[in-house]
């Protein structure tokens, strides 16, 4: 049998299994602490952030051309704009990853994860998408397949990514995470609440990256010295949980962002919000993610506190706010 055969032979057997629909799914994340400094090898530590989500749906389209459904664009696949080129290439990946056939699907995304929020939406919709095209043909997808494709997808989004958002997307407890190192999950249970904000300014990730790595060439030791303190935090913070002091927790958040405005990626408007967390009684505030924009945290000890300060961050210019019980278990993630 020659290669074509084989290959034709392999599509077929695939048309066979295929269910009329893929399904696919993913959620947001959220970095407590340690964003930035992740790039540069320190510690961070997210939470996976299950109230906003990404479904994707995967259909033959009955037309000649794939087409693309989502509420930031819809068209035809080849008409997708720039800067959805990250998503043009998880799909790229996927079907030659798995040598799956190049015919025309129907992609449609749904999401409630806000855009360029610092909750990394793009690596769930990609995340989503991966799942979705290959449950649609049936074939077996790793973990570590999904991550290849993800970050390749997301270097193309990002530039620099230290890969935090794709392994988020997909995991199910907090996770220390570090470059390179294989992540360690563990379980959060604290008698506090985490409030999330977003600011309704887009953030800007990859111009946020290149401002640190800008920062780090023209003043390395400052930036070192911010990495080092960063990463004691996130130490300390670990322990912090692991210990149940919310009040040590609360106070390194804070810390953590004062040395995120130092590296230049807060906002004004971001750092307004945080203050009014911080006079609403918050145990500690920071901003999360990529910054320059996107959202803000902030720790409380009681939800009653805890709907005060979203309140406040409200007043101060919050579009949105969450509240997240941090009384989690593995059962409730
Ligand atoms: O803005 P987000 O959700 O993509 O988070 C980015 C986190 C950074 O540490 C700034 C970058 C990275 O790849 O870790």
């Amino acid at each position: 049998m020659n290669e074509e055969n084989m290959s034709y032979s392999t599509h077929d057997t695939l048309h066979q299994q295929t269910p009329s629909i893929g399904h696919g799914q993913a959620h947001s994340k959220i970095i407590l602490m340690g964003e930035h400094a992740v790039v540069y090898g320190v510690p961070a530590i997210a939470l996976p952030f299950t109230a906003a989500s990404t479904k994707v749906i995967v259909q033959k389209n009955n037309h000649s051309v794939s087409y693309f459904e989502s509420e930031y664009f819809t068209g035809t696949a080849a008409e997708m704009p720039d800067e959805m080129n990250n998503l043009k290439q998880v799909i790229q990946l996927t079907l030659d990853s798995f040598a799956l056939p190049k015919e025309p699907l129907h992609y449609k995304v749904t999401s409630n994860i806000p855009v360029k929020r610092g909750m990394g939406s793009s690596a769930a919709v990609s995340v989503a998408l991966v799942r979705a095209i290959t449950d649609y043909y049936q074939v077996h997808l790793s973990d570590y397949q999904l991550k290849m494709i993800v970050n390749q997808a997301e270097i193309i989004a990002h530039e620099t990514t230290s890969g935090i958002d794709t392994l988020m997307a997909s995991s199910h407890r907090p996770v220390m995470y570090q470059k390179s190192e294989p992540p360690v999950p563990f379980d959060i249970n604290l008698k506090a609440f985490l409030i999330v904000a977003d600011s309704g300014i887009e953030g800007q990730t990859k111009i946020a990256v290149g401002k640190v790595r800008q920062l780090y060439e023209q003043r390395p030791s400052m930036v070192k010295d911010a990495l080092k303190s960063i990463e004691r935090f996130v130490k300390l913070g670990y322990q912090a949980i692991k210990q149940q002091d919310t009040n040590e927790l609360g106070r390194l958040l804070t810390y953590n962002h004062y040395y995120l405005n130092q590296l230049g990626i807060s906002d004004p408007k971001l750092d307004h919000i945080i203050r009014a967390a911080w006079y609403a009684g918050a145990l500690g505030a920071k901003l999360t993610g990529g910054g320059l924009g996107g959202c803000a945290i902030a720790l409380a000890e009681t939800q009653t506190i805890a709907q005060t300060i979203a309140d406040a961050m409200k007043q101060a210019g919050a579009q949105n706010t969450w509240i997240l019980n941090l009384a989690m278990n593995e059962e409730e993630n």
